[in-house]
């Protein structure tokens, strides 16, 4: 579901992934819609889209490098305004004859920039600026028709402008928090040189996305797996504002959720939205599958499989139901096809799609960025638990639990785990902290509680900061937040009676223990 014709949407080129999509964040976060498109983009199929800007990211790279990507030169000769950032900046200039030098020096971190004026980027802003640079290669003559408007020590054209085509470029990177005044650089480009509108916002987001659901589904039944999460449950939201009790959201419950965490799904939408809920306890099911089985690649494959049969045996019963709403996130849009990492565990997505299923899909977050949806979420008056939860496996508990799955071993978890986090909220630190958890390892060791010799479980506690869960640190807890853990989860669980925490970072660890 792509957006409407309403809103203004700007271009931004990939020339390497990272910085896209970064820039194509920021672009949002001045309300402008942006989108990524690939760096062999042609000037026909720019037009084809009609932006009303066009963003060149960063990129890797050098443009003499041996198979560089070249900018379409026709791009920009569509009177559409064109930002060059770092590798885009070069690009602009190779394009149209300027002067790209190769250097032996790279520019690397804050520099001091200088502002020359008039300039449409820099209008109202100091004369000196703090940027953030990295880059080698350097571009020395601004091209016919440009003005230089800023410059480094090491960057003579740090950036320049053609008023006359309204194309700029900056060496420096705007789009990142190094740079103090990037984000207003950006709104200068996208405000003052495309003439962009604020069209993108929460309300207008929820807007467009209801009215393209109600088109899309027409009077049909749609079916939403709920797992619990952000995406899943802001989908579903969205989708029952479109269309109300046309949709049915499932939400299987295999018994490895953390505490609250079913009643929570039950209480948001069945009780406050009114949503036709069908809550599937699948616990004993899914304990009975697992029974007897330790190593991880099975119990992830059991859950799986059996999840798969559970919503299945679900949808049977729901056969006039036509769609099926998936939460995919404009990221997983963006990347899929691209990433070929080697597989490090086989993922399993509670709320996904048996794959042979003859629905059509509704993918109404499939235009945002993580922050987006938790932003939409508030908005629709999702609880703020929700909104905000931190990542969690679709197998659950089960890979936090070494060996075999029971019944007693999920309950001692499930109560470590809460006063984790109880601990974490309370410090303040939830939000900042990509996941914090227990898991409860299949050893035993000796400790002493009132006279008494114990032999009981340790608990590891797992906290790690992560930007997307592909690298991820673990995180430097306040020893006073580890010790009320420690002592909590000693003193109020039976059965356990030693607390460690983990300290490794992935790689080589991963998040998960299994
Ligand atoms: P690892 O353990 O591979 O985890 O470093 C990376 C991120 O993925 C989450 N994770 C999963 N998410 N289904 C999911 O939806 C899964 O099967 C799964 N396994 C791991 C993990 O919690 C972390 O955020």
């Amino acid at each position: 579901m792509s957006g409407g014709a309403r809103r203004d949407r700007v271009l931004v080129v990939d020339f390497g992934a990272q910085y896209a999509q970064l820039i194509a964040r920021r672009v949002r976060e001045a309300h402008v819609y942006s989108e990524i498109v690939p760096r062999d983009i042609t000037a026909d199929e720019v037009r084809a889209m009609a932006p009303i800007g066009i963003v060149l990211s960063g990129g890797p790279a050098s443009v003499y490098a041996e198979g560089a990507y070249h900018l379409d030169p026709a791009i920009l000769g569509l009177g559409i305004p064109v930002l060059g950032i770092c590798y885009g900046h070069q690009a602009i200039a190779h394009a149209l004859d300027g002067v790209v030098s190769r250097t032996d020096r790279a520019e690397f971190g804050k520099t001091g920039l200088d502002v020359r004026r008039p300039s449409a980027l820099f209008d109202g802003m100091p004369d000196r600026q703090t940027v953030w640079m990295s880059h080698r290669d350097t571009v020395t003559g601004a091209p016919e028709g440009f003005r230089v408007t800023a410059s480094t020590p090491d960057s003579p054209v740090a950036a320049m402008e053609d008023p006359e085509r309204r194309i700029c470029g900056v060496q420096f990177h705007p789009e990142v928090a190094h740079t103090p005044l990037g984000q207003e650089v950006l709104k200068r480009f996208l405000y003052d040189v495309c003439g962009a509108r604020p069209t993108w916002t929460n309300a207008s987001i929820i807007e467009e996305s209801v009215a393209a659901v109600r088109t899309a589904v027409g009077g049909e039944r749609a079916i939403c797996g709920l797992s619990g999460g952000v995406d899943s449950g802001v989908a579903a939201a969205l989708v029952h504002k479109a269309i109300g009790d046309q949709l049915t959201c499932v939400f299987i419950d295999h018994g490895l959720l953390r505490s609250g965490e079913a009643e929570q799904v039950e209480e948001t939408f069945r009780a406050n939205f009114h949503v036709d809920l069908i809550h599937v306890k699948a616990a004993d099911r899914f304990l009975d599958a697992l029974a007897g089985v330790e190593e991880p690649e099975e119990k992830r494959k059991i859950i799986g499989e059996t999840f798969i049969r559970v919503f299945e045996e679900v949808a049977a019963g729901l056969s006039d139901a036509g769609f099926l709403v998936q939460g995919t996130l404009y990221p997983d849009v963006i990347e899929s096809g691209t990433r070929d990492a080697a597989k490090i565990k086989s993922h399993h997505n509670v709320g996904g799609l048996p794959e042979d299923m003859a629905f059509e899909l509704v993918e109404p977050l499939r235009d945002l960025f993580k922050d987006e949806v938790r932003a939409v979420g508030e908005e629709l008056g999702l609880p703020e638990d929700l909104v905000w939860r931190q990542p969690f496996p679709g197998p659950g508990l089960a890979v936090r639990i070494i060996g075999e799955v029971t019944r007693e071993r999920l309950d001692l978890l499930r109560a470590a785990d809460a006063i984790i986090l109880e601990e974490i909220r309370r410090a303040g630190l939830y939000r900042e902290i990509w996941q914090a958890f227990g898991v409860l390892p299949a050893i035993r060791s000796v400790g002493v509680q009132g006279d008494e010799r114990t032999y009981a479980h340790p608990l590891i506690v797992r906290a790690v900061t992560s930007e997307d869960a592909m690298t991820a640190d673990w995180a430097r807890l306040p020893y006073e937040v580890l010790e009320r853990i420690s002592n909590r989860v000693i003193n109020e669980i039976p059965g356990i009676n030693r607390v460690a925490y983990d300290i490794s970072s992935k790689p080589p660890s991963t998040i998960e223990w299994e």
